[in-house]
C-alpha cells in the first residue's frame, strides 16, 4: 500500500472518530470489547514474533510478510497495513528487545489492566517484569495515537471498517439475530447464511420455488422444490417427480444448534508460523462471512467435501443417499453461543411451511452453552433444570406450529465437557508449538482472565468446578430425556439421544487415534472434523436401529434418478 494511502486512512480514522463525541458513540453497540483487542493483539504479535523467528528475519520483515499474505477483501490487507503503520514501530522496537507478546500488548495499551484486577497471562512472564516493561514503555507513539482517537471502541464507527466489524460481531455475539440474505431465507450465494446453511435456491426470483416444498403439479413444468427432479417422461407422459418420489417419504434435515453444530473452526495454519504461506489466509474473508462456522462440512447438514481435514459425512448426505428426492433439503439453523434460552431466535429462522412443505427430521443439539458461559460466577449463570424445561417446551410448541405433519424431532443431550481439560490441558496450543511455551491450560486461563473464556466451568483448572459443570449438564440432559418421554405433539414424534461421546472415542481408538485429536486445536473447545464424521455415523446408526421409521424406506428409484438427472444440479 502506498504511504499516501495509509496517511489518507489515518486522516479518516481521526476524523471519523472525533464525531463520536457528539453522541454518535451511543449508537454503537460495542460488541467488540477492549478484551477482544487485547486477545487479537497478543495473537497477532505472537504470530509476528514467531514468523520472524522461523524465517530468521527482522520483526519488520515478519510484519510486512504477514500483511502481504492477507487478502484485499473486507479491507484485511489495508487494516493490517494501517495497524503496521500505527503500532508497527513500537511492536518492532519492543520485540527486538526480546519482550514477549503480552508485555508488548500491555505496553502499547491494547491490553489494559482493569482496576484491582491482575495482568492476564498467556506466557509465563513475571508480574515484576510486566510492571517494569510497562513503565518503561509508558509514553510510546502508540499510546499518543490511542489518546488521539479516544479509545479503540470507536474504531468500528469508521466507514471503511463497518463491514469487517459487522462480520466479527456476528462471530462473537450470540444475541444478534440471523441476517437472512436479501431478506430471503433461501439464496444462491454460499456464505452470509446462504446455501452453506440451507439448500441453494434454484430460482431466486420466484418465491414459491425453494428446497423442501412439496412439488407443485408434480414439477411437470419446473423444479419447484429444487431437488433436480422435474419434467415429464416422454415415454409414458408421467411427471418424473411423481414417478420417482411420490410415496417415498421425502424428508428434509434441520438442525437447531450451537457453534458445535454449525461447526466452528479456526484453521490452525492461520496461527502456526511454520505453516504460514501466501495462500494461508485466502479463505479468511469467506470464513468470517460464515461466522467462522463451516456448516457445509458439518455432521448434520454437511454436503461439500471437507477442505479442513478429514472427510465429510452427515445425516443429510446419508438421507440423500437413501432417497435422492431429498436433494438440497437441509437447513442449519445454528448460531455460535446458542443455548436453550435462544431457542426462539432459532425456531423463528426456520423456513418450513405446514401448508406447502415436506416433513423434516429436526435435531435439537445445544450441547454445552446452557452450562458454558464466561461469567465469573459461572455456576449461578448456568441454565437451571426449570428454565431448561420451560425453554424447550416453548421451542417444541412453536415447532409444532411450523412443522408439517409427519415430522420428527430428536433432542440431543449435553456433552460431558471434562473431556476437553482431561485431554488437552498439558498439551501445546498451536501458538505454543514453536517454542514449547503455551499449553491449553495457559490459553484457558488467559481467556478466563480476559472474560472471554467460552466455558469457565469446563475450561478451568478447578476440578471441583469441572465436576459441578458436568453434573449440571447431566441434569439438563435428563430434563430433555423426560420431555421426550412425556410430551406428545400433533405434527411430530419426539425422541431423545445422549450425545454419543463415548461411542465416538471408542470408535476413534479402534482406528488408532487419541482423544485430543477429536478437539478443535485453536479453540480447544469444539469437536473437530474427525469427531463430526464419527458422530454422523453413530447418530445415523442409532436412529436406524432404534427408530427406523424416522428415516423412511430406501427409494427404489434412486438409480433411475441418477441415470436421468445425474448430479441433480449439484449444490
Ligand atoms: C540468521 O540470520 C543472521 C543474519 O542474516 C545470521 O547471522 C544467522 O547466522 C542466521 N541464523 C540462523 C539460525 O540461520
Ligand atoms: C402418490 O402416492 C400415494 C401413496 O403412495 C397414492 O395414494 C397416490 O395415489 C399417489 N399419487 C399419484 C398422483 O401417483
Ligand atoms: C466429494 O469427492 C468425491 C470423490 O472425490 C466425489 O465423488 C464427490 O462428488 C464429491 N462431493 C461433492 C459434494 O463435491
Ligand atoms: C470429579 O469427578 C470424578 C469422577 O466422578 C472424580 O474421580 C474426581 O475425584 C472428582 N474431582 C474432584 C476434584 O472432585
Ligand atoms: C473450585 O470451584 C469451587 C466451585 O465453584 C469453589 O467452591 C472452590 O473454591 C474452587 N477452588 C479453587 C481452588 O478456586
Amino acid at each position: 500500500m502506498a504511504p499516501s494511502f495509509t496517511f489518507l486512512l489515518f486522516i479518516i480514522l481521526l476524523n471519523g472518530t472525533s464525531s463520536t463525541r457528539s453522541g454518535h458513540r451511543k449508537l454503537l453497540n460495542n460488541k467488540i470489547k477492549q478484551q477482544h483487542f487485547c486477545l487479537g493483539c497478543v495473537i497477532m504479535v505472537s504470530v509476528i514474533e514467531q514468523l520472524s523467528q522461523f524465517h530468521n528475519s527482522t520483526v519488520k520483515e515478519a510484519l510486512g510478510r504477514l500483511c502481504s499474505y492477507l487478502p484485499e477483501k473486507l479491507e484485511l490487507k489495508n487494516v493490517c497495513s494501517l495497524v503496521a503503520h500505527i503500532f508497527g514501530p513500537d511492536i518492532i522496537k519492543l520485540l527486538e528487545n526480546k519482550i514477549n507478546a503480552e508485555v508488548v500488548c500491555y505496553s502499547i495499551k491494547l491490553c489494559k489492566r482493569k482496576e484491582g484486577q491482575p495482568f492476564c497471562h498467556l506466557y509465563h512472564s513475571s508480574k515484576a517484569g510486566l510492571n517494569m516493561a510497562i513503565k518503561e514503555a509508558k509514553e510510546t507513539a502508540t499510546t499518543r495515537i490511542l489518546k488521539n482517537i479516544h479509545g479503540l471502541s470507536s474504531i468500528c464507527s469508521l466507514p471503511f471498517l463497518k463491514n469487517l466489524c459487522e462480520k466479527i460481531e456476528n462471530v462473537i455475539d450470540s444475541d444478534l439475530p440471523f441476517k437472512d440474505f436479501d431478506g430471503d431465507k433461501f439464496s444462491t450465494f454460499p456464505t452470509l447464511r446462504g446455501y452453506h446453511w440451507r439448500g441453494r435456491d434454484c430460482d431466486d426470483k420466484t418465491a414459491s420455488v425453494y428446497p423442501g416444498r412439496r412439488p407443485d403439479n408434480w414439477d411437470a413444468q419446473q423444479d419447484s422444490n429444487c431437488n433436480g427432479i422435474w419434467g415429464v417422461d416422454q415415454k409414458d407422459g408421467i411427471p418424473y417427480e411423481q414417478k420417482f418420489c411420490n410415496g417415498t417419504e421425502p424428508m428434509g434435515v434441520v438442525l437447531l444448534g450451537d457453534s458445535a453444530g454449525a461447526h466452528f473452526h479456526i484453521p490452525p495454519e492461520w496461527l502456526t508460523a511454520s505453516q504460514i504461506s501466501p495462500k494461508t489466509y485466502s479463505d479468511l474473508p469467506a470464513a468470517l462471512a460464515n461466522e467462522l462456522d463451516w456448516p457445509q462440512f458439518s455432521e448434520t447438514t454437511g454436503f461439500l467435501n471437507s477442505t479442513i481435514g478429514g472427510r465429510t459425512d452427515s445425516i443429510y448426505l446419508r438421507l440423500h443417499k437413501r432417497n435422492r428426492c431429498n436433494h438440497r433439503d437441509y437447513q442449519s439453523i445454528s448460531k455460535n453461543g446458542a443455548s436453550s434460552g435462544k431457542i426462539w431466535n432459532l425456531v423463528e429462522s426456520l423456513a418450513r411451511s405446514q401448508q406447502f412443505d415436506k416433513p423434516a427430521i429436526v435435531t435439537y443439539a445445544m450441547i454445552g452453552n446452557d452450562v458454558c458461559n464466561g461469567k465469573a460466577d459461572t455456576v449461578a449463570a448456568m441454565t437451571t433444570p426449570e428454565e431448561m424445561h420451560f425453554n424447550v417446551l416453548k421451542g417444541l410448541r412453536s415447532l409444532n406450529s411450523l412443522l408439517p405433519k409427519g415430522s420428527h424431532v430428536i433432542l440431543v443431550g449435553l456433552v460431558d465437557g471434562r473431556f476437553l481439560w482431561d485431554n488437552l490441558h498439558d498439551r501445546y496450543h498451536p501458538l505454543g508449538q514453536l517454542n514449547k511455551d503455551i499449553t491449553y491450560e495457559q490459553v484457558y486461563s488467559f481467556l478466563g482472565c480476559l472474560e472471554l473464556n467460552p466455558c469457565n466451568g469446563w475450561l478451568s483448572s478447578n476440578g471441583t468446578l469441572r465436576n459441578i459443570t458436568s453434573e449440571r449438564a447431566s441434569l439438563l440432559s435428563s430434563v430433555l430425556r423426560r420431555i421426550a418421554k412425556s410430551e406428545k405433539y400433533a405434527n411430530f414424534d419426539l425422541f431423545y439421544m445422549d450425545y454419543p461421546l463415548k461411542e465416538i472415542t471408542e470408535e476413534w481408538h479402534r482406528l488408532g487415534g487419541e482423544n485430543w485429536q477429536l478437539i478443535e486445536p485453536v479453540d480447544g473447545f469444539h469437536p473437530n472434523q474427525i469427531a463430526s464424521v464419527l458422530l454422523a455415523r453413530i447418530f445415523w446408526e442409532k436412529i436406524l436401529h432404534e427408530w427406523p421409521h424416522v428415516l423412511g424406506e430406501v427409494n427404489p428409484f434412486n438409480n433411475q434418478i441418477a441415470a436421468v438427472f445425474k448430479d441433480q444440479g449439484g449444490y
